[in-house]
């Protein structure tokens, strides 16, 4: 097999629609979620702690004596609930919208990178952001605070892996004795906002109380209006910021794009 895929959250919405797409014909998909279902699953809870040790586990022997040409992980998993003022909501609900917006996407990202870090082939993180990270929505504290950890983190690992990739010409020219020519190059880290789409996630913000939620309304017209994607859509678009190969540490938005 040429190509080796992770998605987290494949299950459902966005990652099943981009399981079951990919451009390459050769690939193997393996899906990291709780439910799976639609292509090869690795279930796993990624607002556990204990689940995380286990995907890096995953990562590290799937990987032995890989010698395909592209290993890509696309953290998709997310969850915009509980919706609510942060003095409201459940502090368990709470806890694991923290654990699974903010502390997943980098302590899975880094594990990627650890796991990946001595093979030749080429490498691409992908993690899924949203308009949340820079709009704050009262309700939203976790979800937009979880993006926002994503956008940051993706800027600042993707300075090292260009810092990597720096390395790797300047062998190559000579520029650097020591280094070994082709040894060493960065993995390609994104992350990509995919607009609003039409997926149970959408449907769980149109269904909370106004109170709750105070711009519940606009995101029932936009419902009401055709104004949503759908997620095979989405993932088309996102299957080609992955192939199109943008800089390491860039923060998309499939809106901004061409389409
Ligand atoms: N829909 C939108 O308008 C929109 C807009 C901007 C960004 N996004 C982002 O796009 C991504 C996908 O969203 P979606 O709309 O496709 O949502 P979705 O249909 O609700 O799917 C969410 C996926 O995340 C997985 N997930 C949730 N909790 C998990 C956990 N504890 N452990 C493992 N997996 C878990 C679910 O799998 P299991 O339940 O099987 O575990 C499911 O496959 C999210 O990161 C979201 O923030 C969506």
């Amino acid at each position: 097999m040429r190509n080796l895929i992770w998605i987290s959250g494949a299950s459902s919405g966005i990652g099943a629609a981009l399981a079951v797409s990919t451009p390459y014909a050769d690939a193997r998909v393996i899906d990291l979620s709780r439910r799976g279902g639609v292509v090869e699953h690795f279930a796993a809870d990624l607002a556990d702690p204990a689940d995380w040790v286990r995907v890096e586990e995953h990562f590290a022997a799937e990987l032995a004596g890989f010698d395909g040409e592209r290993v890509i992980f696309v953290h998709n998993a997310g969850t915009v609930v509980p919706i609510g003022p942060a003095a409201k909501v459940d502090a368990e609900a709470y806890a694991k919208a923290v654990l699974l917006n903010s502390a997943a996407p980098q302590v899975l990202g880094r594990a990627f990178l650890r796991a990946t870090a001595g093979l030749e082939c080429e490498r691409q993180l992908v993690l899924l952001s949203s308009g949340a990270a820079t709009k704050a929505y009262p309700g939203w504290s976790a979800y937009n605070a979880g993006k926002a950890a994503v956008e940051h983190w993706v800027r600042s690992v993707g300075l090292e892996e260009a810092a990597l990739d720096q390395e790797s010409a300047d062998a190559v020219t000579g520029a650097a004795p020591g280094v070994a020519a082709g040894g060493v190059r960065g993995c390609r880290v994104i992350a990509v906002a995919p607009g609003v789409v039409d997926t149970a996630m959408q449907a769980e913000i149109r269904a909370v109380d106004e109170q709750d939620f105070p711009a519940v309304e606009r995101f029932r017209e936009l419902k009401r209006s055709g104004g949503l994607i759908t997620p095979e859509q989405a993932a088309a678009g996102l299957w080609a910021v992955i192939e199109a190969k943008y800089p390491t540490g860039s923060i998309l938005d499939l809106r901004d794009l061409p389409s």
